[in-house]
């Protein structure tokens, strides 16, 4: 019967048509679901750390509003995650737990400081930019619920994307602090946004089977020359400098060259490391124990409502 239901899946996969949470599939299929899944949904909520940071400090109440909107978006984009999740069989609490005892990792990015207000343009810009490079393709992920979950996800984050150009848009036009400021922002945010994608090809032991999976759609290098191809014009129409003096267009290639992207502080950063790391983590832990009591009350009024109901 293992080899029927494999070979099932096998077709499935072949006819680029979906797996679903009834469906049989290969224990390491879901597993690596599992995993990039709920990376997925805590990069989302860790996320939500450095911009949150700016909202009562937002230089106007409609930059505020439009803020709040954004890190709402966040949060709601983490929640839907963890739902196509739980439907591969694990619990939010262990996804959790995973993220808070560190096995889990989460998104590199979210481990650098939003020290000015140009910092959140830069993230809404680039670091959205690169989440929907990155996402786009995955609305064809052959798991069902994650692909679906990827439309609306990547249609919040166009918004997002646009917002922090327009951020980066009214600085880089207005007074020449504000312009160096713009300019600052994207300097230290690039080299890490451009790692989002993760390490090169050569060095990614999970890209192989997740592509021919039809988990990954494209491998990490091709994404991130996506990127860059789209930023460079986007770029130039701000004004703005991406700091990489190796940046050339390549008739030949007909895409951009771009320079050498630093791997060590990738991997220190992942390793935990990076210059938020334990900030992160502690924000995070004290906002789970704070919450305890709500968790504490929605479970008694959850069994209140059952036992009412059945009686
Ligand atoms: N930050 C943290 N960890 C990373 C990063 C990164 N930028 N890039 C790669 N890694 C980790 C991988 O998770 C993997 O570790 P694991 O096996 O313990 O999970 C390891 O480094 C090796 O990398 P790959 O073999 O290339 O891993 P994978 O095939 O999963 O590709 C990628 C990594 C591209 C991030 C993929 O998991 C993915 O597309 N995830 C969904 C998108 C996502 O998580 N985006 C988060 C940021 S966007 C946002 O939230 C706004």
């Amino acid at each position: 019967p293992d080899t029927e239901a494999q070979a099932h899946f096998d077709a499935l996969l072949a006819a680029d048509e979906r797996i679903e949470p009834r469906d049989w599939m290969p224990a390491k299929y879901r597993k690596t679901l599992v995993r990039q899944i709920s990376q997925h949904a805590h990069s989302e909520i860790i996320g939500m750390q450095p911009e949150g940071a700016w909202i009562s400090r937002a230089p106007s109440l409609k930059r505020k509003s439009i803020l709040i909107a954004k890190v709402q978006d966040e949060a709601g984009h983490g929640l839907y995650l963890y739902s196509a999740a739980e439907t591969l069989g694990t619990t939010r609490e262990e996804m959790n737990e995973q993220l808070m005892s560190g096995k889990a990792k989460y998104s590199s990015i979210f481990n650098y400081p939003a020290l000015t207000w140009a910092d959140v343009g830069a993230i809404g810009w680039l670091v959205d930019g690169a989440a929907i490079c990155n996402q786009v393709p995955l609305c064809r992920c052959s798991y069902g619920p994650y692909g679906r979950a990827m439309v609306r996800v990547c249609k919040e984050e166009s918004f997002h994307q646009r917002q922090g150009w327009e951020i980066l848009h009214a600085l880089s036009n207005g007074t020449p602090e504000q312009k160096a400021m713009a300019q600052d922002a994207v300097n230290r945010y690039y080299g890490p946004a451009l790692q989002m994608f993760g390490p090169p090809d050569a060095d990614s032991p999970n890209s192989q089977q997740s592509m021919a999976w039809k988990i990954k759609r494209f491998s990490n290098d091709e994404l991130r020359q996506r990127f860059v191809d789209m930023m460079v014009p986007q770029a130039e129409a701000l004004g703005l400098t991406l700091p990489d003096p190796d940046l050339a267009w390549n008739e030949a290639r007909g895409h951009y060259d771009y320079g050498d992207l630093d791997w060590d502080e990738l991997k220190a950063v992942i390793a935990g490391n990076g210059p938020c790391n334990t900030q992160r983590m502690a924000h995070k832990i004290k906002a789970h124990e704070d919450g305890a009591w709500v968790r504490e009350a929605a479970a008694a009024y959850a069994r209140r409502h059952t036992s009412t109901d059945a009686t």
